[in-house]
């Protein structure tokens, strides 16, 4: 946790941000995994930790723009609490680390929201994403829970998203720390990728890196030969030789802000010339994509740059003809490469999402693309310093997919099918680095990571 001040400031600027009204923010509540007492492992609410910082369970807080309180709502803890959990600090104790002085009973929050409402005044929230907070959102305000999404404050949404988008120096550290511990992720991944190794060991590993750090995963590791398929969060094949080993991953660092790296490593150490020549067309398309991102760049022009490049290299080994910018704009793209560019990050891995994609990516000025590929991108609009994201171009080659487009003769003025047939056992390359937008141009984050052929190669020998 921070210092109190930095909470404090942060709620003094979100609440200039609302025109009247009370706002609420649910945190976490612990998860059952199996039964009551056997749980996931506690994650705190992302909003409720940036504007009130404390990572415990069950706790709300409340803003009241009118009377200019901020409140923490929970419940003492009991002799049997202490007993099995050990000495606690108290509620006043901990609500005093985020700043503030009133602490309620979390019994009263229903009627402290109700009388507001008995009032007119408004109640702000943002839309719960687990079950539990939507039922216990529907009883305090007094709505049904299919009913919650439409009463969402937009205000509320884009006041947070105006706020938390802008990482600080503090926040940059954070995130500077959790690629860190990415880069030890990464690299024992890359020594790892052997013939005869289960994508599970090397899963335990990279994982168990994370908990080394007192961190987590940012989200579940896709460790994979399969690369091109893109989620894949199965572990179960043996690494071979002529296989490259996708790792997506990233850690959550005890402060909740976090890293997302993707690697391609061949198995055994050494790209073959088929590799290596996709592999240099999707760096190509990663540097492309870091190259534009500066302040006042709009982040659509960055992956419709990157795609093309990626396009150029696949051009000059024969898969792609044709004009290749014409064919990123006629959607061509989502052939090889069906996600995006990035997306924003901090302390969600795709940050702040929860909120609507729409909200966190996109503005009044730019909205999102309708054509493939390009509509995919998630962190589309202007740039501005303080904005963290992702630049992770990929290129696919789903068996599925080629099937789909080819059957239907879609872009085959752009797509030399004959040629990328003999591609449908190669499987996926994505590589992925994080961003900083700083005043003058970019910083990346994750440089130390090695990501050229030379570098990965170098890492694989030991
Ligand atoms: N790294 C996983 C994702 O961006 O979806
Ligand atoms: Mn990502």
């Amino acid at each position: 946790m921070f210092a109190d001040k930095i909470y404090i400031d942060r709620r003094k600027k979100l609440r200039k941000k609302i025109s009247s009204g009370v706002i609420l923010f649910l945190g976490n509540v612990e998860a059952p995994a199996n039964y009551r007492d056997n749980t996931y492992y506690f994650r705190q609410d992302s909003n409720f930790s940036y504007f009130f910082g404390l990572d415990l369970p069950g706790l709300a807080g409340v803003i009241d723009i009118e009377s200019g309180e901020d409140i923490i709502f929970g419940t003492e803890l009991t002799m049997d609490d202490i007993i099995w959990m050990g000495p606690q600090p108290k509620l006043t104790e901990n609500a005093a680390k985020a700043g503030i002085n009133i602490v309620r009973d979390y019994s009263t929050l229903h009627d402290y929201l109700n009388d507001a409402i008995s009032k007119g005044r408004r109640i702000h929230f943002v839309k719960p994403y687990r079950g539990e907070q939507t039922l216990e959102l529907s009883k305090l305000v007094g709505l049904k829970p299919c009913a919650i999404e439409h009463y969402v404050s937009i205000e509320l949404i884009k006041a947070i998203v105006s706020l938390r988008e802008i990482k600080s120096a503090v926040e940059i550290k954070e995130i500077e720390k959790a690629v860190d511990v990415a880069y030890e992720m990464h690299t024992a991944a890359m020594k790892m990728a052997k013939s005869g190794v289960y994508e599970y060991q090397v899963a335990g590993v990279v994982d168990g890196i994370t908990l080394q750090h007192n961190g987590h995963n940012s989200f579940p590791s896709i460790i994979t030969i399969n690369g091109h398929i893109m989620h894949n969060h199965t572990h179960n094949n043996m690494l071979t030789k002529g296989r490259m080993l996708v790792v997506d991953a990233g850690a959550e660092i005890e402060s909740l802000y976090d890293s997302d790296i993707t690697r391609t490593t061949p198995v055994d150490g050494k790209f073959d010339s088929r590799q290596k020549d996709i592999y240099e067309a999707v760096l190509a398309a990663n540097m492309k994509g870091i190259e534009g991102v500066k302040p006042g760049e709009i982040n659509v022009n960055n992956h419709i740059a990157a795609v093309t490049t990626l396009l150029d290299g696949l051009k000059e080994l024969g898969l792609v003809k044709g004009n290749t910018h014409d064919a990123v704009m006629n959607g061509v793209g989502a052939f090889f490469m069906p996600h995006g560019l990035g997306h924003q990050m901090g302390m969600d891995v795709h940050d702040m999402e929860g909120l609507g994609e729409d909200y966190v990516g996109y503005d009044e000025k730019t909205k999102r693309s309708k054509i493939p590929g390009i509509g995919s991108l998630r962190m589309g609009k202007e740039l501005r310093p303080g904005h963290v994201f992702t630049v992770e171009p990929g290129c696919y080659f789903i068996p599925a997919w080629y099937d789909l487009w080819k059957g239907e003769k879609r872009a085959k003025d752009f797509i030399n099918y004959d040629k990328v047939a003999k591609y449908l056992d190669f499987g996926g390359i994505r590589i992925e680095d994080n961003i900083l937008v700083t005043k003058d141009g970019h910083r990346v984050l994750s440089t130390k990571i090695p990501k050229t052929v030379a570098d990965v190669e170098a890492i694989c020998r030991g």
